[in-house]
């Protein structure tokens, strides 16, 4: 389903953002510096009018928008805005994007003055000469007070070819300082991403991304391996909320992910989990995903309401029109923090995923 499409990609999403930083309480002038750098990061696809198709067949989001919002929720403090985005979307191939992205953030990191020394060292195995797919280098930016963001970068640990990507994993995790810590991770059947943290953190985070087919809320709620570990009970009763009939079953559409966040290079084990569930291909529309949203916020004691309206700061569209909106629930336990519920949103710059039909009533026996 696609509506005709009027303005340029650059407008489309900078509009979006500019509504979800007002119902986030950024300022006016933190607002327009976070449009700035988005417009900016998407370089010559920002121009790009939206009758055109996408600028690349990116998979950073379902319609192949280069941008995706998150807001990040944790009881008692206001929801954090992030966007991800493919900068080097308009290059026309991967390895020309990857360089754009890099490039990219490069000149992030002499604006906002921090280092891109972990990125540098991987450089070789993630972004290498003829890269394989299916991702080069995304950003993403947590848009803060103060209009300095903080900043992850993406990368393919496919860059040098699938059947090295655990080798890969293992690799930059030795180099990030993280000797031991590819063996503390669970069994996954993939490793679709590798993510950095770089500039101002308290903690910079080596985050591994895993692939878990067929999971269930049962093995879910035992794949975390930090010290403590989260409550198994409250990662399963997440799962079935989000996941719904799918959560005994196990997710056979979309796969869901968990991700393995490694700070403490001494003590081998990871200080953060997070389990992402891909709630798009597992509801009828987006009103059953924003209720099942609703439900695990205020099951979190997180008042619902900002994403109730982010919504329509994203599209005219009624939510029961379409799925996918709402592209991933995820709840994270970090060592020493609340846990947190993230929201990832899409731009559907593009184009919108039909609704499920209902099941239609039974035809009467004669
Ligand atoms: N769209 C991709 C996917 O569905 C990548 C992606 C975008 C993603 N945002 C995400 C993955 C948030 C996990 C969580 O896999």
């Amino acid at each position: 389903m696609s509506a005709a499409r009027t303005g340029t990609l650059g407008a489309h999403t900078a509009g979006q953002l500019r509504r979800l930083c007002a119902l986030t309480g950024l300022d006016p002038a933190d607002t327009q510096t976070y449009a700035d750098v988005l417009t900016t990061a998407l370089g010559g696809a920002a121009g790009r009018p939206l009758d055109l198709p996408p600028p690349s067949g990116t998979f950073l989001s379902d319609d192949h928008t280069p941008v995706e919002f998150s807001l990040s929720f944790t009881a008692g403090a206001a929801p954090s805005l992030r966007v991800l985005l493919e900068p080097g979307c308009g290059a026309g191939s991967l390895e020309r994007g990857g360089r754009t992205a890099l490039a990219v953030v490069r000149e992030m990191a002499r604006r906002w003055d921090f280092s891109t020394e972990r990125l540098d060292g991987l450089r070789d195995l993630l972004l290498p000469p003829a890269p394989h797919g299916p991702l080069a280098l995304w950003i993403a930016l947590e848009l803060r007070r103060g209009g300095v963001p903080k900043v992850k970068v993406y990368l393919n640990p496919s860059a040098s070819g699938p059947e090295r990507a655990a080798h890969t994993v293992r690799e930059a995790l030795r180099r990030l300082g993280h000797e031991r810590a590819f063996d503390a991770l669970p069994p996954a059947d993939g490793y679709p991403f590798l993510a950095l943290d770089l500039g101002d953190w308290e903690a910079p985070r080596a985050k591994v991304y895993l692939m878990h087919r067929d999971l269930s809320a049962t093995e879910a709620a035992g794949l975390a391996r930090t010290a403590p570990l989260p409550p198994a009970d409250g990662l399963a009763a997440f799962f079935r909320a989000v996941a719904g009939p799918a959560a005994e079953r196990g997710l056979d559409r979309r796969p869901g992910l968990t991700c393995h966040a490694f700070t403490d290079p001494g003590s081998g084990r990871p200080s953060g989990f997070t389990l992402h569930i891909p709630v798009r291909d597992y509801v009828r529309h987006d009103g059953e995903a924003l209720d099942r949203a609703a439900g695990v916020l205020t099951a979190h004691g997180i008042d619902p309401d900002p994403l109730v309206r982010a919504l329509p700061a994203l599209t005219a569209r009624r939510p029961q029109d379409g799925v996918g909106l709402i592209a991933y629930l995820a709840l994270a336990h970090q060592a020493g923090a609340p846990p947190r519920l993230t929201a990832y949103v899409s731009s559907e710059a593009y184009a919108v995923r039909s609704p499920v039909p209902a099941r239609p009533a039974a035809e009467p026996v004669h």
